[in-house]
């Protein structure tokens, strides 16, 4: 089974071809950072229109490097949300302009599963599972039963982890996206400021990250007033600490409370080297899954992966009215 699949959601362009669930035989991603860089964040209006002018040129590339003939695709899968609506809709448009031009059928992903499913290219999820979905946007604790049967157990109730190290990243005058740079940094420094653990002891597995993003920004801003100097390296470090300590605990709490095989750990932020070395450390009874950093951030691998699974649940149609949803949400799928 040969999937086109396209990813749009962000500031990622990108087209690939999987094969059964596991092959990846292209991944064409092509990153826009440089260019929201100078912004110090995602403009979604720059998104889209980045989108439009790269996307045939990674749908050619993608097929290209795959080297099958169109003929060979099965069909089509697109990102359909949730993810910023005009960048979808890029996606979305060209997606359906080829499957419907090759008379294929198609099928809309959720992108969040896709995080989840990119963990199935270098290892073989097993059920039940608890995932841990940490991205720029989202912060979610999921119960696996089996194969596409998720159910969200907890979430976060305002900021997501990503974007709380994009935004306290700003705060110390780094450049964007903030996540791999505090993650460096922090390896340098040492947790000497004395921030909040949110959500620690709470029973439940929801989780928020807004009033630890302005406890650190108070710190710098005070700072500031009285003409003291920030150690960035141990503000990243005490930030760092902080974080990992809230998702590796309601992990480990998560996953003995529902007695599961394997702790999958998906998303942008499942690249944190310092969340990597403390669930390895904390963790040592379950097996504990993470993606290769390329497969952590957004790429369409992971959307044709998922669009596997899907496939068996609901098959892909020569249906072309796919929507674009922002907030698509994981229990809706
Ligand atoms: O999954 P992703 O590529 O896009 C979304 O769906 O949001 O995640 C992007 C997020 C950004 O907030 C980025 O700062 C964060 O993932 N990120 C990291 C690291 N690498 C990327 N956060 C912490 N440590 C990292 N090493
Ligand atoms: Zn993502």
């Amino acid at each position: 089974m040969i999937i086109l699949s396209v990813e749009s959601s962000c500031d990622e362009t990108s087209v690939a071809i999987t094969k059964d669930g596991k092959e990846v035989l292209s991944n064409i991603v092509l990153s826009q950072i440089d260019i929201h860089k100078v912004f110090g964040g995602v403009v979604p209006e720059v998104a889209s229109r980045q989108h439009v002018e790269h996307m045939t040129q990674v749908f050619s590339e993608a097929i290209l490097k795959a080297n099958i003939t169109i003929e060979e695709i099965d069909f089509v899968a697109v990102t359909q949300g949730p993810g910023l609506i005009g960048a979808l809709l890029v996606g979305i448009n060209a997606a359906v302009a080829f499957a419907y031009s090759h008379d294929k059928p198609i099928m809309g992903v959720n992108h969040l599963f896709g995080h989840i499913y990119a963990s199935q290219i270098e290892n073989e999820m097993k059920f039940p599972a608890v995932a841990l979905l940490v991205s720029g946007g989202h912060t979610e604790l999921l119960y696996i039963k089996d194969h596409y049967q998720i159910e969200q157990l907890g979430s976060t109730l305002d900021d997501a982890v990503g974007e709380a190290y994009d935004k306290v990243a700003r705060s110390l005058g780094l450049p964007y996206p903030g996540g791999p740079v505090v993650d460096k940094l922090a390896h340098t420094g040492k947790d000497t400021y004395k921030l909040p653990r949110p959500y620690l002891n709470k029973e439940e597995f929801n989780f928020s990250f807004s009033g630890l993003k302005s406890a650190v920004i108070n710190l710098v801003h005070n700072a500031e007033q009285r003409n003291e100097k920030i150690d960035v390296a141990n503000m990243c470090a005490s930030f760092q600490e902080s974080v990992t300590d809230v998702l590796v605990d309601k992990t480990k709490r998560c996953a003995a409370k529902y007695n599961v095989k394997q702790i999958i750990v998906a998303g942008g932020v499942a690249a944190n080297k310092g969340l990597r070395e403390k669930l390895a450390e904390q963790i040592k009874d379950i097996e504990i899954i993470i993606p290769s950093i390329k497969y952590c951030t957004d790429q369409a691998a992971m959307i044709g992966i998922a669009a596997y699974y899907q496939n068996k649940i609901e098959p892909a149609k020569k249906d072309y009215f796919i929507k674009g949803d922002s907030t698509l949400d994981i229990n809706q799928s």
